[in-house]
């Protein structure tokens, strides 16, 4: 009995020892070439779906998940970023006098976050915009959040990819399947195998291949944790796909030496980094707002049935 208390006792030491994921890092210094001229003077992250910055967004889901600081890796032309989760004294002013308390609430929600910024001084890659943070995340555990896929689900995807974190304290890079016409434009999952619901473990992680040599269908979309050891890897990866320095490229020598799991999460992603995705992020979420889904299932219809008269009259 007492042998069982002391395994017990250990356990429960051991447990505690986990650090708690706290930080999130969000690569935003990307160019944003596939929205030209729209980024031309204003950062991609600022794009709105609706009303919100997509990058409010990933925002919203990470603190939804429990993370306490978010670090920002912006670059050039990247200040509306700042300024967005900054304070505005003088439009707060305006607001209160004017009465208009629901707008204020939306102002000040962005503002009492914990938000910092560093600079990508050179437009290096992926991985060299998440080596930026090694000093902001020290030696927790942290997740990486891509702007440009946001996803919907009831659990926070964050929060499944710390959920999965807390069983195996490994890495979790996370994954869906995609179809096979558009594995070339994702890093993609070889396979080892299944260990749990969703949860597997990888041989390796091919950023990019060429159309027919993908290993599976298993695309990584945009969440990640990562063991600090992460760090190592980044530091000495040479240029990879497209001639930069790829996180993907980076997680596969992690895993030679640290197990780094797969997970798929449940939940609906988004495309907002091209324009379909983006016109489909937009109609889906206004349609899914109780102040707005009326008049836009409307305007939807409208719109099909004057483009079928028109096709008809062709
Ligand atoms: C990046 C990653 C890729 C990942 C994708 C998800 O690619 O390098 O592995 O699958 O994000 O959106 P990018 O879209 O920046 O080319």
């Amino acid at each position: 009995m007492k042998h069982t208390i002391n395994i017990y006792l250990s356990i429960q030491e051991e447990k505690n020892l986990i650090k708690r994921v706290k930080k999130a890092v969000i690569p935003a210094a990307g160019l944003g070439t596939r929205f030209l001229p729209a980024t031309k003077a204003m950062p991609k992250e600022m794009l709105p779906i609706v009303d919100k910055p997509t990058i409010q967004y990933i925002i919203e889901e990470a603190v939804e998940s429990g993370i306490e600081d978010i670090l920002i890796v912006t670059g050039k032309g990247k200040r509306a970023i700042e300024d967005h989760f900054d304070s505005v004294p003088e439009l707060e002013q305006t607001l209160i006098e004017k009465g208009k308390s629901e707008f204020l609430k939306l102002v000040e929600e962005t503002t009492n976050i914990n938000i910092h910024f560093i600079r990508q001084s050179k437009p290096m890659g992926l991985g060299h915009a998440v080596l930026q943070a090694k000093a902001f995340v020290g030696d927790e555990p942290f997740v990486v959040m891509l702007g440009d896929d946001i996803v919907q689900a009831e659990i926070p995807c964050t929060k499944q990819l710390i959920e999965q974190y807390n069983k195996t304290e490994g890495s979790i890079i996370g994954v869906q399947s995609v179809s096979n016409d558009v594995t070339h434009r994702y890093g993609i999952v070889d396979l080892h195998a299944s260990i749990d619901d969703g949860l597997h473990q990888v041989d390796s992680f091919v950023e990019k291949p060429e159309p027919g040599t993908e290993p599976s269908n298993l695309a990584i979309l945009g969440r990640y944790l990562f063991t600090p050891q992460i760090f190592d890897f980044l530091e000495t990866q040479v240029p990879g796909t497209g001639g930069e320095i790829q996180l993907t490229d980076a997680i596969t020598r992690l895993n030679e030496i640290q197990r780094v799991f797969a997970y798929e999460f449940i939940g609906k992603r988004y495309d907002v980094g091209e324009k379909l995705g983006f016109i489909q992020t937009t109609l889906e979420f206004a349609l899914r707002r109780e102040d707005l889904k009326e008049d836009v299932w409307k305007l939807v219809k409208e719109i099909y049935e004057e483009n079928l008269m028109m096709s008809n009259n062709q």
